[in-house]
């Protein structure tokens, strides 16, 4: 959602926050805005639409300063719009926030009855409204935010600065992520570390109704009632360089072509080639998974795709019954929880609001969390009782890749360590499987070296009036994940099914205007993958198919044939998806859309 960027010290604010904000523009970019306190006032600059229209306003104005705030929108109350776009300020309050203001029209209400003009339609210029009303009479910014912060009901993360107190900026929350940058002689305020990595690899995450006074080097952390609290620092290692294009097109692309390395350093905590051995370790040695029940994976987007297909291994390899759901359905549907399941989260960001939502609904009912994510640190991650991680580096691309591939590869570990502790993992098949996985970057690389065929294959999509992704088993998730990147980037109506429910209503739909992706490696599904693909061909669907090198057969059925090398059936999926993801880039990039920022889409929605 949208992006915050504070700073304070001896350089230029106006630069070092333009630089976090481009950092952060895949949390929203439908308008962008700075305040820079120049001399004894705030001088703000907005603008409606990408940061590079606020970027150019800037290069127009003549000032600099040392504090300031900054922000990129992704609109939830007003449409996107310079008016809306934040910081809001209001009597030398200035104001930049993420989230939402649940109890807005009573405080909107009050504030109009009490004579208060509001410029915007937004709910964060009322928290501008409420701060401004009362440092005038606690002539403190930390003590109208103590007074403030009680009267807020929502999930927000709230940056402002005052200008009759230009040595502070003051950071709140109550939901999404508000992260404070330590470094000598300077503070800086981001939603994300990706912001601040330039900058310092030492960070503290702000807790829930917890206040950060960040003045120019050393920060004091608040309760919501004011009183001081420690925090503890967390060391981030990634470089600000992993967050760059690096000479690639398009973040997306360049995270694709990262997915060997990604992969491969998301397998390494648990492989063990050498020894030819998989284990596991999430923190919590005393845990006895053995006496688990069930496993209930909740997650959103691809991450929810990913955890249908952690079902399939886990109950083909540890034989554990496995319920997915998806997070925003889980949080209100009233599950049944019972203390023999053990709940997995899996969140990319850590900080998606459903995710959250849902495992907070876990924990209140006293069953273990383990939660898989990417960014260490995360609210989702900090929140679990257990941990593992994607290893997958910063994902930009709002879109998702390397993170999808890295979340299978770990979920595979995680059902063979499940299998092992269960006594249900031969030898033979673990060394079958540490074969497979050690092999899997090596063949994630021969897939990408056909690149020029997947982007030939685009080509050709864009004369489909519509699409159906296909495939069966441990493939059917990656038909709608391979459905879901189309949506995203093509803006193009595309539906993943199982090949088995085809003739449950896809079949109407085909004819010579349908392209079908049909997702067909040499595995147990094969066969009855063939013969659906038959069905479609019969009635005139156009075949592209995803299929192990070699096979002649699925090539003279198909229109287009896409090999993947040939693979252990855990590994499949984790290979035939990336055709998928590069066929969606150059059909959007051939489109012209904006491949890393779709329309309307945010990389991380912390918000409902
Ligand atoms: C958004 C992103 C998707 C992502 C989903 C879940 O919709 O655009 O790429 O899969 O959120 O995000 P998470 O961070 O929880 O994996």
């Amino acid at each position: 959602m949208c992006g915050i960027v504070g700073y304070f010290g001896p350089l230029e604010a106006k630069k070092v926050i333009l630089e976090g904000l481009r950092k952060l523009e895949y949390r929203g970019y439908d308008s962008a805005g700075v305040s820079i306190l120049d001399g004894p006032h705030f001088k703000r600059v907005r603008a409606e639409g990408k940061l590079k229209y606020l970027e150019s306003r800037l290069a127009e104005e003549n000032f600099s300063g040392h504090l300031g705030i900054g922000h990129t929108r992704w609109a939830t109350h007003g449409a996107p719009s310079e008016r809306n776009a934040h910081p809001h300020e209001v009597r030398g309050v200035s104001l930049v926030h993420n989230g939402i203001i649940e109890n807005y029209l009573e405080i909107r209400e009050a504030l109009i009855e009490q004579g208060a003009e509001l410029t915007s339609d937004t709910d964060s210029e009322l928290v501008a409204h409420l701060i401004a009303d009362e440092v005038e009479r606690e002539k403190d910014l930390l003590a109208a935010v103590i007074k403030v912060l009680p009267r807020l009901r929502g999930a927000f993360s709230i940056l402002v600065v005052w200008e009759r107190q230009p040595d502070r900026l003051i950071a709140f929350k109550d939901g999404p992520p508000l992260i404070v940058g330590l470094c000598e002689g300077q503070a800086l305020v981001v939603s994300d570390v990706q912001a601040g990595l330039a900058y310092t690899k030492r960070f503290v995450y702000l807790g829930d109704r917890e206040i950060a006074e960040v003045l120019r080097g050393p920060v004091r952390f608040f309760s919501a009632e004011g009183k001081p609290i420690e925090k503890t620092i967390t060391e981030v290692k990634w470089s600000s360089e992993a967050a760059e294009k690096q000479g690639f097109s398009h973040y997306m692309l360049k995270e694709i072509y990262e997915q060997p390395k990604a992969v491969s350093q998301a397998l390494s905590p648990h492989l063990h080639i050498e020894k030819s051995e998989i284990s596991m370790d999430w923190g919590q040695q005393d845990w006895d998974l053995t006496k688990v029940q069930r496993i209930l994976m909740v997650a959103c987007g691809t991450s929810y795709y990913a955890a249908l297909t952690g079902k399939y291994y886990i109950e083909k390899l540890a034989r554990i019954p496995v319920d997915v759901d998806l997070a925003s359905e889980f949080r209100y549907r009233e599950p049944v929880l019972s203390p023999t399941d053990l709940v997995v989260t899996i969140s990319q960001s850590g900080e998606t609001a459903d995710t959250l939502a849902a495992l907070r609904l876990a924990k209140q009912q006293h069953v273990k969390v383990l939660s898989l994510c990417n960014v260490k640190g995360s609210t989702i991650d900090r929140s679990a009782d257990g941990h593992f991680y994607m290893n997958a580096g910063p994902e930009i691309g709002v879109a998702s890749t390397k993170a999808f591939t890295c979340t299978l590869s770990v979920l595979v570990c995680f059902s063979a360590h499940l299998a092992k502790e269960r006594g249900r993992l031969p030898k033979y098949l673990e060394n079958e499987i540490v074969r497979a996985l050690t092999e899997l970057p090596g063949q994630l690389e021969l897939v990408l070296s056909f690149d020029k065929y997947f982007s030939e294959a685009a080509i050709e999509l864009k004369n489909h009036r519509g699409f159906l992704f296909m495939g069966r088993g441990v493939n059917y998730p990656m038909a709608l994940e391979g459905a879901l990147k189309l949506k995203e980037l093509a803006y193009l109506h595309a539906e993943g099914y199982a090949a088995g429910e085809m003739k449950h209503g896809p079949l109407a739909l085909i004819d010579r205007h349908m392209a079908i992706v049909m997702l067909a490696p040499a595995d147990e599904w094969y066969e009855k993958t063939i013969s659906n693909l038959e069905e479609a061909k019969a009635r005139g669907g156009q075949i592209i198919s995803i299929g192990t090198v070699g096979d002649e057969k699925l090539r003279q059925l198909s229109q287009r044939f896409l090999a993947i090398p040939r693979a252990h059936w855990a590994v499949n999926p984790i290979l035939s998806v990336v055709p998928l993801q590069l066929m969606a880039f150059h059909l959007a990039d051939s489109l012209g859309h904006d491949v890393d920022q779709p329309r309307n889409l945010a990389k991380s929605v912390t918000v409902e």
